[in-house]
């Protein structure tokens, strides 16, 4: 049979082009609008808070063309896996749920299985989903988001395999439809992609060349974010520094934080930033506006210079502590959270000890940690590895000790403390205990009266836990944390 499709290219996507990339506003096929009446999508989603807001457009398209959302796979007629490439058990998940699709579908084989993210733009995957995974009807990718109307009209009325991926990145689509999943905090995207190229790291292939929105289109969507009662937002980009790099504009990000911070909404987290380019301009910027949270995501990597230098990352741990001491010398109070991957190719044991030895010194308040994970196609992948599996994940393990005693002993340190939360909702199991954050993104479930979801509140605190706070609502104010 005649392929109808053509496949990604890594390599391709690889290629950084220096055509300057435009910006095109949505429009809405009308002659698509109805064809999800009466007809339920479900959406999973896996992978980073970029993924997340993809989701949110990709229900909002769904839902400008009639669908609504299921509560189950069961009830749904349209099924989108929203993938994550980043490490080897991540891709299984998506498959293992694949799989676990395959009996809806010969239920109902009328039932939509589609594929979108990070996975999606690798071509053996797409591959390996056209050999094994006949259940799947559509796939596309991050680049054309925009496309799944036209894309869903074909997989519903042609009932051929849908595929249609592109290698490289187009223009930046402002307009989009969308389904906010938060109701007081969202997310929003202030650029595209990366170009850092960190030798272990799939994400500059799946999600293209680094591309910056407008300060106005962000600027909009804070306003209107704000306008509709929505208290923080959380600025994304896979590294905030670059933003602007290729706009012809001034101040990068530390001006458009500013500029975000003078909209006056509540509260204002980005992530992530990279400890490489982290300017002075952005540090003073985040100490002069209360309403910039004072808790910073810094991935690190390593503890130790050579394996930073092979893993591509541009600093050295004196670099990475300078920054962290700018911050906490300008920011009173600030917190960090790193990632951190153990057992990168050949990483010694006396390597991994210098990772130990920055995590004490530092005392992050939290990290995520990652046992390295070959990525086909990245420099990394090609690097001879003498590590065996168990180390690394002895390594793991010792790793995250360090980050439970840390966690707990930040936490320890902030009973009988008042802390301004604001509020997500009451738990499930006590309509009297309610949970949220504080500006150090710190959880906590406190018992209270007469609050909602999105109250900015007052918390005593009580008791302190691992990952989290106990407390109790303040009614007197007083000065908070
Ligand atoms: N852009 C962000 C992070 C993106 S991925 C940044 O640069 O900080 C999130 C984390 O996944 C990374 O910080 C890294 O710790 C981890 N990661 C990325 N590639 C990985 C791989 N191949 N194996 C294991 N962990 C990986
Ligand atoms: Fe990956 Fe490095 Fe880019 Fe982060 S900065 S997304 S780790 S290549
Ligand atoms: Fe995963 Fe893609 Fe994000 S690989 S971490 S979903 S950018």
């Amino acid at each position: 049979m005649k392929k109808n499709y053509e496949l990604p290219s890594l390599n391709e996507a690889k290629l950084r082009s220096r055509s300057s990339v435009q910006t095109q506003q949505f429009i809405l096929d009308p002659q698509l609008v109805g064809i999800g009446l009466h007809k339920k999508y479900m959406l999973h989603t896996f992978g980073c808070q970029a993924n997340v807001r993809d989701s949110e457009v990709m229900a909002g398209i769904l839902e400008s063309l009639g669908f609504t959302m299921a509560n189950s796979d069961e009830e749904a007629d349209l099924i989108l896996l929203n993938t994550c490439a980043i490490r080897e058990n991540a891709e299984n998940k998506v498959f293992g749920q694949i799989g676990n699709l395959k009996h809806l579908k010969q239920r109902n084989p009328e039932l939509i299985i589609g594929i979108a993210g990070c996975m999606a733009q690798e071509e053996v995957v797409i591959n390996k989903i056209l050999q094994s995974y006949h259940q799947v009807d559509l796939v596309f990718g991050t680049h054309n988001i925009h496309r799944l109307g036209d894309l869903v009209y074909k997989a519903m009325f042609t009932k051929e395999k849908t595929i249609e991926v592109y290698s490289k990145e187009g223009d930046i689509i402002e307009n989009l439809p969308e389904r906010r999943f938060g109701e007081h905090k969202a997310w929003v995207n202030i650029m595209y992609g990366c170009d850092k190229f960190c030798t272990y790291c799939i994400v500059p292939f799946t999600r293209g060349k680094e591309r910056s929105r407008s300060i106005d289109d962000i600027l909009d969507e804070v306003k209107d974010l704000k306008q509709r009662g929505f208290k923080e937002v959380t600025l994304l980009g896979q590294n905030v520094n670059s933003y602007g790099k290729d706009l012809d504009i001034e101040g990068g990000f530390a001006q458009l934080l500013k500029e975000v911070a003078l909209t006056g909404i509540e509260r204002i987290r980005f992530t992530t930033s990279h400890p490489w380019d982290f300017t002075q301009a952005m540090v003073e910027t985040i100490a002069s506006y209360p309403n910039i949270m004072p808790y910073i995501h810094l991935p690190v990597q390593s503890g130790n210079n050579d394996i930073l230098k092979i893993m591509g990352r541009r600093y050295t741990v004196e670099e990475y502590l300078d920054t962290i001491n700018r911050l906490k010398a300008a920011i009173p109070h600030v917190t960090f959270s790193t990632d951190i991957i153990v057992g990168f190719p050949n990483e010694s044991d006396e390597q991994f000890e210098d990772t130990l030895k920055l995590y004490d010194h530092v005392g992050f308040d939290f990290a995520f940690t990652f046992i390295y994970s070959p990525r086909s196609g990245t420099p990394a992948a090609k690097f001879e590895d003498n590590i065996s599996l168990e180390i690394k994940k002895k390594r793991l393990a010792a790793l995250n000790e360090r980050v439970k005693h840390f966690a707990l002993l930040h936490n320890q340190k902030m009973v009988n403390q008042v802390v301004e939360v604001l509020v997500d909702g009451p738990s499930k199991k006590d309509p009297n205990v309610y949970s949220g954050y504080t500006p150090h993104q710190k959880l906590v479930n406190f018992k209270a009266e007469n609050v909602k979801s999105g109250d900015i509140i007052q918390v005593l605190v009580k008791e302190a836990k691992t990952w989290f706070l106990l407390g109790e609502q303040l009614t007197n104010t007083k000065e908070a944390f």
